[in-house]
């Protein structure tokens, strides 16, 4: 059964998906959107949520409407706020100055998606139609985001999109986790393994600076496993220029590039992904009010960000037709 309860406004919906587990993935309408991933890890089966959630669209609208939502067309900074696709010059919204920011204002993150329940596979499908020109960017695309819930713990994700033109597309999904289950205690404890040889380093305007640097003697050197502590402190440049990680990592051609333990040892993360990168953000600015500073990371699976404008980042062209997918899947154990 999945469970279907209001999440604040009219329009908004929480959908809520168990496993024999016990473990529940929720999901709202709103943004296709992740709320909460709850696994039965305290004391006498209590339900632990390794998410930074909030409790309405309301609340996501008034607070920070990025966490756990679907991020489309384009997954991070586009520098200039333009970009050539097949010798056309298109021009998108800046929402930040000189910039556009995970696909520019007011877009699928924002919005109310469809939504068709898949009991039989304990999963749910939204799908949204970005229309040709919004925020600049050209085609009719039809996007779906489906979300599992697998017997074995696996909140698996898989976007599709078909546009009716050529057009750019790097969907990621947003959610931050905190695998303590509170986010008022910052992540710098959480031990992480990422099999990545090489990062992007940024500029000041937070866009890459279109190369890739080599990790060895870095705090970006996560390949045996180490804590985000080793970047809070803030020595190397990179992470003072951030206050923290907001870096993509490219990453090896493994299973499970990603492995994230709790500071309890209680819960592990990993991901695999048919992505090449993975972008960290390590919630370095407070005034976004849903978590304390540094109380909460993401691990945004997706091609290079500005890849659109960097000919060695990899293409994100989605050609007229083409049947674009991606999947990404976060394994809990604990
Ligand atoms: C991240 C981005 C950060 C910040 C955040 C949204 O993906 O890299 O710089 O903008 O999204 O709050």
């Amino acid at each position: 059964m999945i469970e279907v309860r209001p999440f604040g406004s009219e329009k908004a919906k929480q959908y809520c998906l168990v496993n024999e587990a016990g473990m529940q993935l929720t999901l709202t309408n709103f943004g296709a959107r992740i709320v909460e991933i709850l696994v039965p890890v305290e004391e006498n089966g209590g339900l632990r949520n390794l998410t930074m959630s909030a409790s309405s669209d309301e609340e996501y609208q008034a607070k920070d409407a990025y966490p756990g939502a679907t991020i489309v067309p384009v997954a991070g900074r586009i520098s200039g706020a333009q970009a050539e696709i097949k010798g056309q010059t298109y021009r998108f919204t800046e929402n930040e100055p000189g910039r556009t920011l995970h696909g520019g204002v007011n877009t699928a993150n924002e919005q109310y998606w469809d939504v068709e329940l898949d009991e039989a596979t304990n999963s749910l499908t939204f799908s949204i139609q970005l229309a040709d020109g919004f925020n600049g960017f050209p085609g009719n695309v039809r996007v779906t985001a489906r979300y599992r819930l697998t017997p074995d713990n696996a909140v698996e994700i898989t976007y599709t999109a078909q546009s009716d033109k050529d057009t750019i597309f790097n969907p990621t999904n947003h959610v931050y986790f905190n695998l303590t289950g509170d986010v008022t205690q910052d992540v710098a404890d959480h031990r992480v393994r990422i099999a990545a040889q090489t990062y992007v380093p940024l500029g000041e305007d937070n866009l890459p600076l279109g190369i890739l640097e080599a990790v060895d003697g870095t705090p970006f050197d996560f390949r045996t496993g180490a804590t985000f502590a080793q970047g809070f402190s803030l020595e190397h440049p990179q992470n003072a220029l951030v206050k923290g990680y907001d870096h993509p990592w490219i990453l090896d051609q493994v299973a499970e590039p990603v492995e994230v333990i709790s500071p309890d040892q209680k819960v592990r993360l990993t991901v695999a992904t048919n992505q090449p990168a993975v972008v960290i953000y390590t919630y370095n600015f407070p005034s976004e009010e849903m978590a304390t500073y540094h109380g909460a990371f993401s691990l945004e699976c997706q091609g290079l960000p500005n890849a659109c404008n960097v000919p060695d980042f990899g293409s994100i062209l989605l050609e007229k037709g083409q049947i674009f997918e991606h999947k990404t899947r976060y394994q809990f154990a604990w």
